[in-house]
């Protein structure tokens, strides 16, 4: 089915001037870039949008990270969007990323890892509404 999942584009990839690198591997997969914004986080957006990992010992380095510099919010449009996404992105931690994925070929680290993609259904539009007007969006 046509989905459409979030994405951000995180503060390690915009430090290295990467984020074309980036984006064109979500269009080279045929998702749609139909929403995008360029934005540094407060750290009150950055812990409302993490809420689900508050209890985690890595969150307050997590919610540091994630304002530590601008970062790209998106929203992707495709068939099966999400998991299409997460393929594309490639396991959270790069060192058990496939070949050929985003966070392979690019993450620094398990938290400097380039890039968020909705994990669901049920998240993704939350995520996208926690950051966009629906009339910001343009598919
Ligand atoms: P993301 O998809 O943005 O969702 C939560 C983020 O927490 C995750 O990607 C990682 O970048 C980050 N993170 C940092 N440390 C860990 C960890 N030990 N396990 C899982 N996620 C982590």
């Amino acid at each position: 089915a046509l989905e459409r999942t979030f994405s951000i584009i995180k503060p390690d990839a915009t430090r290295r001037n990467i984020t074309g690198k980036i984006i064109d591997r979500i269009e080279s997969s045929g998702l749609r870039v139909i929403a995008s914004k360029r934005v540094h986080l407060t750290r009150e957006q950055a812990e409302g949008f993490y809420a689900v990992h508050r209890e985690r010992p890595f969150f307050g380095e997590l919610v540091d990270f994630m304002i530590s510099g601008p970062v790209i919010v998106q929203v992707l449009e495709g068939e099966n969007a999400i998991a299409k996404y997460r393929e594309v992105m490639g396991a959270t931690n790069p060192a058990d990323a496939e070949p050929g994925t985003i966070r392979k070929d690019f993450a620094e680290s398990i938290e400097a890892n380039s890039v968020h993609g909705s994990d669901g259904g049920d998240t993704a539009p939350n995520e996208i509404k926690y950051f966009f007007e629906d009339g910001e969006i343009v598919g």
